[in-house]
């Protein structure tokens, strides 16, 4: 944003904590996300998105293993979800920046015992290519990019070699809850016109 007044310009900028700083405050946060979750009902509402998925046919479900990638996983609640209303065999290969999110998932995983791997990455930079995935997904993780472009970029290069179907739109919408997360954690917010501009972009 910019104004100028006679001769003077100022101009507000938003500024995102760097990947360090966002990582070890995902550290602190880890021991109490996922019950957290439960508690304000994300955990239901991951559910209740993957089991209108699964009326869609977007999905393989008869595969006998699905392998998806959960970019951002956190404490793997978007991924438990999915395994829990498409398929328990799933096979999830699990990102994110912190590592003790990425302990508690798997944990998480290791005792519902679905197949995973977890990696220690930054979604702007993923370390693979081939991964025959059936599906890239992820949850509100791309509102922490100052560019989320970046993000959906790499996002759909993962998905291309078998033409994966991306799932990539959970994301906090604006509005007075999506402002108070934005204060706390420095995230941004998105409405339909912007996160359609943001994928319309990696092209
Ligand atoms: C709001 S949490 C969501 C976690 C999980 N998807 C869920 O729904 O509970 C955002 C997650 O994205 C991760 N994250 C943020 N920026 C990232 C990046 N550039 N690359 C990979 N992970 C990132 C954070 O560490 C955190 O675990």
């Amino acid at each position: 944003m910019e104004w100028t007044f006679g001769w003077w310009q100022v101009s507000v900028q938003r500024v995102y904590p760097t990947t360090t700083e966002l990582s070890q405050t995902y550290n602190q946060a880890a021991n109490r996300w996922h019950q957290h979750l439960r508690l304000l009902g994300y955990s239901h509402a991951y559910r209740e998105l993957w089991r209108r998925f699964k009326n869609t046919n977007l999905l393989p479900q008869s595969k006998d293993n699905l392998t998806i990638c959960d970019c951002g996983i956190g404490t793997a609640a978007f991924s438990l979800a999915f395994a829990q209303m498409i398929n328990p065999a799933t096979e999830i290969t699990g990102v994110d920046i912190s590592s003790e999110m990425l302990n508690t998932a798997h944990r998480l995983l290791s005792q519902a015992k679905i197949r995973h791997q977890t990696l220690r990455s930054d979604v702007k930079i993923l370390p693979f290519w081939q991964m025959n995935l059936d599906a890239v997904i992820s949850a509100h993780m791309l509102e922490h990019l100052a560019d989320p472009t970046q993000g959906i970029t790499e996002m759909v290069r993962i998905s291309r070699p078998l033409s994966a179907p991306l799932i990539a739109e959970v994301v906090t919408c604006s509005g007075l809850p999506g402002w108070l997360i934005q204060q706390h954690w420095g995230t941004r917010c998105f409405n339909r016109k912007s996160f359609s501009a943001s994928c319309m972009r990696q092209d």
